[in-house]
């Protein structure tokens, strides 16, 4: 249960003096009928959007919420960093949400397709837990033809990245073309798909990701789109 202008300020739909406004004002309904108490405590459950409206449109998914999106090419992930981010995709009272919506994991700037947000901190450790292994699919084009060895040095589990000490795990590699291939990684190391073909004498000019674990990016959610997840399809992710 959580008290009605709290659960509205950490939704993101102002101060605490804002939502007291609103409710006041009649604003905000439950099942039809204007809440006028601020003090009064709601259930908070998935389904309260159905339920807990302002000015007659559902209410944000409370937390728990997990969502995906195509992310762009040319917007970063990180919340600090200079430029167009993802937050700045969705709406923008959610950049207000406590608990605040974070990326699982991070995909370059010049890296486009699926990534998740979420404001749940166990998932999102769940899902990059080095322990879980959970597999990312990539799609990569190339600016040299492959040579055909790149899928065995990939699967054997023995390429060490410039820079690190311990070596990669065995990845899969799939060949799609001359100079494009879907490789599947179980860890997420800094820029890893891009120095894993360094590392075998070519060079990544595009890179999207298609899926995590059982989730993968829907052909009909365009860049720059967002979905939410329901508990279940979130979960899986790990239905691998
Ligand atoms: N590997 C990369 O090189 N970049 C990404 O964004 C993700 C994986």
């Amino acid at each position: 249960m959580a008290r009605l202008d709290r659960l509205l300020a950490n939704l993101g739909y102002g101060g605490r003096r804002d939502v007291q406004a609103l409710i006041a004002g009649g604003k905000v309904t439950l099942d039809g009928v204007a809440l006028k108490n601020s003090a009064q405590k709601i259930a908070v459950t998935a389904d309260l959007p159905q339920h807990l409206k302002i000015r007659g449109v559902p209410v944000d998914p409370p937390a728990p919420l997990v969502l995906m999106m195509n992310k762009p090419l040319g917007v970063v992930c990180s919340h600090r960093e200079d430029g167009e981010r993802i937050y700045d995709l969705l709406p923008r009272r959610w950049q207000a949400r406590d608990p605040a919506l974070s990326s699982v994991g991070r995909l370059d700037k010049d890296t486009s397709g699926l990534i998740l947000i979420t404001d749940d901190g166990d998932f999102l450790h769940r899902v990059i837990s080095p322990k879980r292994h959970v597999p990312k699919v990539y799609r990569a084009v190339l600016d040299r033809p492959l040579n055909g060895t790149e899928g065995a040095t990939f699967a054997e589990g023995a390429l060490m990245l410039e820079g690190e000490e311990k070596p990669l795990l065995p990845a899969e590699l799939e060949v799609l073309g001359e100079r494009e291939a879907r490789l599947t990684i179980t860890e997420g190391r800094y820029h890893q798909v891009r120095r894993m073909f360094a590392a075998v004498g070519n060079h990544v000019t595009a890179l999207h990701r298609e899926r995590i674990g059982g989730v993968a990016l829907p052909d009909d959610l365009a860049p720059g789109e967002h979905r939410i997840l329901s508990a279940a399809q979130a979960e899986e992710v790990f239905d691998v």
